[in-house]
């Protein structure tokens, strides 16, 4: 697992955005894990950035979201679909047939099917080869709240009362935010052949530290990253404050930068 830590949120954008585009330059046909909320946004829009002025080629890219709200359409302004659109797919040469997103008005009698056939769909083009990743509050991530099975798939999750405050601005209060939303397991993420992490902002500082620096715990489901081969863990001055071992990760990117050490993962 590797730390790296910004000066700040646009510095954090920009290296999660330049990650990404390597990768796809390495392999243009590229599974692309992708995550919504405030914290991407900057990525999303480095992303649109390189598109437009060096020609970053997303056309045969597929991407995958981890995440949608049980219950919303597509064509609704605070689903995680119309999001997407919003913030990425709109600007860029993506193929809208290699977009997945997980379908938010599946009915609950469909879902576990619908979900086998996410997981396949995935499975059908190898896997993730790299997802990208926030955190919540509650240490979440997708949408698997605490308590979640460390080697869950994807499946209908009830969202923590916590989760839905943290959105409840997307909704005009806590109280409009969906109960429950399609998400991919935390089993699915740790098989992402790489995987980024964003962390932004003091608001993250205490739950960043718990999930990088104790005991893995289905309780801060953020934590089960370090047992996964391939992690960065991207975060800002702010969302670094509460790491003890800060000195430590800064100093690592400082000797391997001097020795010019980078390893290649995305073939
Ligand atoms: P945020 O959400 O980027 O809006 O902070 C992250 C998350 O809940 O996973």
């Amino acid at each position: 697992m590797r730390v790296i830590i910004t000066e700040n949120f646009k510095a954090l954008s920009l290296y999660a955005a330049q990650q990404i585009a390597m990768a796809i330059r390495r392999k243009p046909n590229l599974v692309l894990g992708l995550a919504t909320g405030r914290t991407p946004i900057g990525t999303y829009e480095e992303l649109v950035k390189m598109h437009r002025e060096e020609g970053l080629d997303f056309s045969k890219v597929v991407t995958f979201n981890l995440d949608e709200y049980h219950g919303l359409k597509p064509t609704d302004p605070s689903s995680y679909n119309y999001f997407m659109w919003e913030h990425l797919f709109k600007h860029i040469n993506i193929n809208p047939e290699n977009v997945y997103i997980p379908d938010g008005t599946i009915p609950v009698t469909g879902i576990r099917e619908y979900c086998l056939w996410y997981e396949n769909r995935i499975n059908f083009f190898g896997g993730i080869d790299l997802q990208l990743l926030g955190i919540g509050n509650t240490g979440h991530i997708g949408f698997n709240d605490p308590g979640s099975s460390l080697a869950s798939d994807t499946r209908l999750k009830v969202l923590s009362l916590k989760t839905k405050k943290q959105n409840g601005p997307d909704f005009g209060g806590a109280d409009k935010v969906p109960d429950c939303a399609i998400t991919m397991g935390i089993g699915t993420i740790m098989q992402a052949k790489t995987i980024i992490l964003l962390a932004s902002g003091s608001k993250k500082a205490r739950i960043l530290a718990r999930a990088l620096e104790e005991p893995v715990t289905s309780l801060v489901p953020a934590s089960i990253l370090q047992m996964h081969p391939w992690v960065k863990i991207v975060a800002d001055e702010e969302a670094a404050s509460k790491l003890r071992w800060k000195n430590h990760y800064r100093r690592v990117e400082e000797v391997r930068k001097r020795i010019g050490y980078e390893e290649v993962y995305v073939k």
